[in-house]
């Protein structure tokens, strides 16, 4: 299902855009054919119409907006960031401990599939909603906490002129986002400035897909597919809400497994998950998957080391109920189980000898989670 809908997404908006150049088209025979049409020729006109509609989002759209990026560096929003590429945006700020640290978790994933072709053909940029708090030095710091690699900017900028730079993204909910709350919406995009298309992104997609739909569908499949394609992404097969939620909301940071990190092969940014049932007690788990900032502010000892040992990242509050933490626990449970059955004592006696150290103790496997 969720395989599908960036496509079908996609191609709806390629529908439009054939039907809209069609459009365009017969009006300018119709126009040409006209025997009081006056003097520019018909291909010229035709030309300067069409190319005029397949940018329609450009310099006069889009403010030039004054951007300072994590090194300092002043950069102006079109000329310098957009014009003529093909870009990630999403709108972040540091101390957010909901979503923003998902999507740069996500955006990571991203950006290692994508592999070199990040700042040469596809360019990544955080913009910080927060820019009293966001100098660039902050920002500097957050990018190296989560370890992003060349050719993504955190930029901060005037709070006018950002929020500005929402509103012309279509990333600013009236209501929403003009609230006294720091709460924004989802707000990730994803364009080709010189096409004109531009389709917003979950940051809850499978990171194979984003990958895909920057390396191949905004560049219109010119260039060589990256190396990866997502047809190698892991098999998904029908997944338990419980494992829906984890995918989504919870692969951006946690593996399940040495296996696992969705195929990418990278250092997660939180604790591997696989045993964790088995190791922390189940109320201890249910309310960390709730409310894990309210279990760091009250510093709990469990949490203010795990917080101390993954570079002070805190683990976000993704509104989890109590029903979803119960599928989410049950998923890692049966995870655990798959990759790990549990030896009874009487079966123990029979067992080969590497299943008695296989059980993963999540001190260990996290061990294994740093080395990338
Ligand atoms: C932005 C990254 C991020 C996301 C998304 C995230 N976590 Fe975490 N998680 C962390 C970090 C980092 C830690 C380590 C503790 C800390 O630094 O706060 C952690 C710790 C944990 C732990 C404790 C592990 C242990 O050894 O006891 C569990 C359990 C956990 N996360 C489950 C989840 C679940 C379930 C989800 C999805 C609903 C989730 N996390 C989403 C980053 C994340």
């Amino acid at each position: 299902m969720k395989l599908h809908t960036p496509r079908t997404r996609a191609l709806g908006m390629h529908l439009i855009l054939v039907l809209v150049t069609g459009l365009l088209a017969s009006r300018l025979l119709i126009a040409n054919q006209a025997p009081s049409s006056p003097a520019p020729t018909p291909a010229a006109s035709a030309e300067t119409a069409i190319a005029a509609t397949a940018t329609p989002w450009g310099g006069d759209y889009f403010p030039n907006t004054l951007l300072t990026d994590q090194d300092g560096k002043q950069v102006r929003f079109f000329d310098d960031l957009i014009k003529g590429k093909v870009v990630v945006i999403n709108f972040i700020f540091t101390s957010c401990s909901d979503s923003c640290p998902l999507e740069t978790a996500r955006l990571r994933q991203v950006q290692k599939l994508l592999g070199d072709r990040v700042g040469k053909d596809i360019f990544f940029y955080s913009i910080s909603i927060d820019p009293l708090s966001d100098t660039p030095a902050v920002l500097k710091a957050y990018s190296q906490r989560f370890q992003v690699g060349p050719g993504w900017q955190f930029l901060t900028g005037e709070f006018a002129d950002v929020t500005e730079l929402r509103q012309k993204l279509g990333l600013f909910i009236e209501g929403v986002d003009n609230g006294r709350s720091k709460d924004h919406n989802l707000s990730l995009i994803v364009g080709n400035q010189e096409t004109g298309r531009w389709m917003k992104a979950s940051p809850f997609e499978n990171p194979w897909i984003l990958a895909d739909q920057l390396a191949n569908t905004l560049h219109n499949w010119k260039q060589p597919s990256i190396g990866e394609s997502y047809a190698n992404a892991p098999e998904i097969r029908p997944p338990s809400n419980g494992e829906e939620l984890f995918r989504t909301r919870c692969a951006s940071c946690h593996s399940l497994g040495p296996m696992d990190g969705q195929g990418i092969g990278m250092r997660s940014i939180g604790p591997d998950l696989i045993g964790v049932t088995r190791q922390r007690d189940p109320a201890w788990l249910s309310r960390w998957i709730r409310e894990p900032d309210r279990m760091l502010a009250e510093k709990d000892p469990i949490a203010m080391e795990l917080f101390e040992r993954f570079d002070k990242i805190p683990m976000p509050n993704l509104r989890m109920d109590d029903k979803s933490a119960q599928s989410i626990i049950e998923f890692l449970q049966a995870e655990t189980d798959r990759q790990h059955p549990p030896v009874t004592p009487l079966a123990a006696g029979n067992e080969e000898p590497e299943h008695h150290h296989a059980i993963a103790a999540p001190d260990s496997a996290q061990g294994q989670t740093r080395v990338q």
